[in-house]
């Protein structure tokens, strides 16, 4: 069983971004499972990068979605999405300059528990919005 299963409880009610979480959790479960494995930072790395792209992807997709609606709550989305991304280009400029396990591991824990924290806490305010608009 993967660490990070999907539950039909983190829709978000749009069909394109419930499907882009799914894939975030995809990727987090297999770098779940090659940090239990004890493979090494080459190995992790590119997967943690993969997340990491993926992740930036869907947040410039989410914020497109939510400007063409006027979602009432897109300042405060945009300011969580940005506080975010500012910390993984710290994060990753930590793995540019050392790339040791420990330091892919814990930005690998960050990432997981932030995306899990933000569907369910903030992306699923938009739903109303979201189905109003015809969006799903
Ligand atoms: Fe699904 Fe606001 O990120």
């Amino acid at each position: 069983m993967a660490l990070y299963d999907w539950k039909d409880d983190y829709s978000v009610g749009v069909t394109r971004f419930d499907n882009h979480h799914k894939r975030l959790f995809n990727i987090a479960n297999d770098l779940h499972e090659m940090m239990k494995q004890g493979r090494g930072a080459d190995v992790i790395e590119p997967v943690l990068r993969e997340l990491i792209d993926y992740t930036r992807y869907h947040l410039a997709e989410e914020e497109k979605v939510m400007e063409s609606i006027g979602y009432s709550n897109i300042v405060s989305h945009k300011m969580a999405h940005k506080v975010f991304t500012d910390q993984l280009n710290e994060a990753m400029a930590e793995v540019d300059q050392g790339k040791t396990i420990f330091v892919v591991i814990k930005i690998a824990r960050t990432v997981i528990d932030w995306l899990i924290n933000h569907i369910y806490v903030i992306d699923k305010k938009y739903l109303p919005e979201m189905t109003a608009a015809g969006i799903r």
